[in-house]
């Protein structure tokens, strides 16, 4: 079973995101996973230029060659792809971003109707499941909600949003207990996952824990 992560922090190895991520991944490895995580700072992805030839002239092929012919490769061999990214303005980054524009060879150009909603069919069935890892720098539910819809057109089957990201990386030892604590509950979905498919909902509300009261974070943040 391959894992991978598309990191679009552009703090790389170096961002919180990236925190999350190695954790997820070192529990998907424990369970017996092949884990990848690409970080798409460290890529040449050029913007999609939306001229749609990779669905009427060369279905499946983009005519743009970057990065983007290696990535998608490793995406279509994943059997988990898992989207990273810290909130930037209440959404996704741009690095991501442009790397999910850049999947549009995954489509077909044929509209399907479900219900009320259209959608373009997939051009190959996906085999894939989807997880999404997320960190913010302020405290709130709130600034996720904005991502959270972005995503569900993916049917993720585990999202994993953590507000306070700054904390991640912390040097305070009283902090970095806590942080420890969070990041072997992140560690065990990336193990339930490789290793049953799903993430059990003690685990899930593990995810969920407060690292810190909003009104000392604040007060952390110096803002
Ligand atoms: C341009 C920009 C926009 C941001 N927008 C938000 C935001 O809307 N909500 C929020 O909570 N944090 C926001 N943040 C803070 C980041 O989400 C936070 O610093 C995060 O921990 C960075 O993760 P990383 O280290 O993986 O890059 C923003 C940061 C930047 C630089």
């Amino acid at each position: 079973m391959k894992f991978i992560i598309f990191n679009g922090s552009p703090s790389g190895k170096n961002g919180s995101t990236g925190i999350m991520g190695n954790a997820f991944l070192k529990g998907a490895e424990k369970a017996g996973a092949q884990v990848e995580h690409v970080f798409l700072s460290e890529k040449n992805i050029g913007y999609c230029k939306g001229c749609f030839t990779c669905w009427f002239q060369t279905p499946g092929t983009c005519v743009m060659k970057d990065d983007m012919e290696e990535l998608m490769e490793k995406y279509r061999q994943a059997d988990v792809v898992c989207f990273a990214t810290p909130v930037f303005t209440w959404n996704m980054t741009a690095n991501l971003k442009a790397f999910v524009d850049r999947l549009a060879p995954l489509k077909s150009p044929l509209i399907v109707r479900r219900e009320d909603d259209f959608d373009l069919a997939d051009a190959v069935s996906k085999t894939q499941k989807f997880v999404i890892i997320s960190n913010c720098g302020f405290p709130g539910k709130n600034n996720f909600e904005t991502l959270k819809q972005v995503v569900a057109s993916c049917n993720p089957v585990l999202e994993i949003y953590r507000n306070c990201g700054k904390l991640l990386k912390s040097k305070d030892e009283q902090v970095q207990r806590k942080v420890s604590q969070y990041l072997e509950a992140v560690e065990q979905a990336g193990y339930e996952m490789a290793a049953s498919g799903e993430v059990s909902e003690k685990t899930r509300k593990s995810l969920e824990m407060e690292l810190m009261p909003v009104q000392e974070y604040v007060r952390y943040l110096g803002m």
